[in-house]
């Protein structure tokens, strides 16, 4: 779909000669670069023309279409945005990492099953009882894309539901088609920080040395993450949300901490599916609340036990789930940098956090 996308992918081809490719890869491989393992030559030098930085789980870090990707992921990108086709119920759900990707599609899935799975009877064969929320609503970049595959999605359900981490300007071509939603869950930037941090050092393979508190915070504020900059990553989710109400409903985790059922009922009729009288005398969206809750999907075995995306262990994908987790890490000169950095990216956009 994307063919106003794929012109702007940079396709410049460094010459190289073949015993520098061969050392490129030499030296990737010996410094735990598994993450280039089964890209083509051309791919590499298509990377190898890009700007790149320190990465955190991986070697690098690509600027790729104006944000900040791993290798792996963009060979995904590029093969969503030449094959992906939306239909006009399709669902995207979409956050920067650790922003409660797990929360979001845990209660998307619920809300638009509910009539095939009530929630308030809760039978043993819901699915989030024995699946990872990443199972039940696969990423484009990680899933179902990974590995330049084009997968089949004419079976899938409707409405076909989606995640990504994809930056809005990247993802918008693929879904133009009128009908097709977008939700986009935020998160305050300290916790966001905080809560990668974490996660990218539980899931590192043991070949990548860990990434320290101090060096990951200058790699953030100066936007070097996953998908980042993280304010850009925001702001464009946000301005269309503005823009276009009916296509982005954009929410954020602290409101979602504060009053899970208000938003609830504000996601559901967003995605055409309102609650009705009945179904609130009936408790459902307090037993949608209940069931994805952090601590009820946390303790579940499926997330203790199992691996959903790519080949990392479920259970840390669950680790507090709280607001201001930061306070415990952050340093007064670290919090003054990071408000600094909001306050001048963000001031004046409208979106605002509220950090206590
Ligand atoms: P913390 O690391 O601060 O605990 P993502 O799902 O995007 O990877 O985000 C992970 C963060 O969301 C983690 O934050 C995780 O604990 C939290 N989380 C996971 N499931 C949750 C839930 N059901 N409710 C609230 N937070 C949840």
């Amino acid at each position: 779909m994307a063919t106003s996308s794929m012109k702007s992918i940079p396709m410049a081809i460094p010459s190289f000669s073949m015993c520098h490719k061969l050392e490129l890869l030499k030296e990737g491989k010996s410094k735990g670069q598994e993450d280039h393992e089964g890209l083509s030559y051309e791919f590499q030098e298509m990377l190898d023309s890009l700007p790149k930085e320190r990465g955190w789980r991986t070697r690098y870090l690509y600027l790729f279409q104006g944000f900040w990707c791993q290798a792996k992921e963009i060979q995904a990108i590029m093969s969503f945005q030449k094959h992906f086709q939306s239909l006009p119920n399709d669902v995207v759900l979409a956050t920067i990492p650790k922003s409660g990707t797990t929360w979001l599609k845990a209660l998307a899935f619920t809300i638009l099953n509910r009539h095939r799975f009530d929630p308030v009877s809760l039978s043993s064969d819901h699915p989030l009882l024995t699946s990872n929320p990443h199972d039940l609503v696969p990423f484009f970049e990680y899933k179902l894309y990974a590995n330049g595959d084009v997968p089949n999605l004419s079976s899938l359900a409707s409405p076909r539901t989606f995640a990504t981490h994809i930056p809005f300007g990247s993802l918008m071509d693929s879904i133009e088609k009128p009908g097709v939603k977008v939700v986009y869950l935020c998160r305050n930037p300290f916790d966001t920080f905080i809560s990668s941090w974490h996660y990218i050092n539980n899931i590192k393979s043991e070949s990548v040395s860990p990434v320290l508190l101090d060096e990951a915070f200058d790699l953030y504020c100066r936007g070097v993450i996953g998908f980042g900059p993280f304010w850009e990553h925001m702001l464009g989710y946000w301005r269309e949300s503005l823009k276009r109400p009916e296509k982005v409903l954009f929410l954020k985790y602290e409101d979602l901490k504060e009053d899970i059922e208000t938003n609830l009922k504000k996601l559901s009729s967003f995605l055409g599916l309102p609650f009705t009288e009945e179904e609130e005398r009936k408790g459902v969206v307090k037993a949608i609340a209940d069931l994805c809750s952090f601590e009820n999907l946390k303790k579940l075995e499926v997330n203790k036990s199992n691996k959903s995306i790519k080949n990392f262990e479920n259970r840390f994908l669950f680790r507090k789930g709280e607001v201001s987790d930061w306070v415990n890490y952050l340093s007064p000169s670290q919090v003054e940098r990071l408000s600094a950095l909001v306050d001048d990216k963000l001031g004046g956009s409208g979106l605002t956090f509220s950090l206590s």
